[in-house]
């Protein structure tokens, strides 16, 4: 693994914050490998990296995963350019993520499974949140909304 350090490749940056169940981390690490993207992980965490269950879901890829731990959000966004640029994942906006201009390197922000991004953090940053619209249900798996807002961003590159 990776210590933190600011960062400067191709791909976004997949940024989940207090991630808690191990299958749903081990998916979104496969989609970052799939897509050349650098995984942060904001700790505390629900489970252990060593997890049979999130090297699974993995599956024997999670070793080749860009892999960053860091002790809170602050620290991350300390640790990058002012350039960088975030985008926060939540249902608790009317923005769709399709109208957001994804350009390599931008930070893709999403919450923990039971409580979502805390509040304190999407009043701060109201005008950088997005959403997946949907029909009904109250949110989205979370690997499920990487994949989607991941490969709009690869879409928009292409
Ligand atoms: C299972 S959801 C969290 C549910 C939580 N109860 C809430 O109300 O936010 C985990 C994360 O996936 C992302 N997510 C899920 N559905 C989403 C949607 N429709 N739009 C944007 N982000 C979504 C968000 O980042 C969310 O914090």
């Amino acid at each position: 693994m990776k210590s933190a350090q600011s960062v400067d490749g191709i791909g976004f940056n997949v940024v989940l914050i207090e991630p808690e169940i191990p299958p749903n981390t081990g998916n979104v690490g496969r989609l970052c490998l799939a897509t050349g993207s650098t995984l942060h992980l904001v700790q505390p965490l629900g489970f252990s990296l060593d997890d049979r269950q999130l090297k699974r879901a993995g599956l024997d890829y999670w070793g080749e995963v860009d892999l960053k731990l860091w002790s809170s959000f602050a620290e991350l966004q300390q640790a990058q350019k002012e350039s960088a640029r975030f985008f926060f994942l939540t249902t608790k906006t009317s923005r769709p993520y399709y109208e957001a201009k994804f350009q390599p390197g931008d930070f893709l922000v999403f919450g923990r499974e039971t409580k979502g991004l805390p509040e304190s953090l999407l009043a701060e940053q109201a005008e950088s949140c997005v959403t997946i619209p949907m029909q009904g249900g109250r949110s989205l798996n979370l690997a499920t909304a990487v994949a989607i807002v991941l490969f709009e961003g690869m879409r928009q590159q292409a």
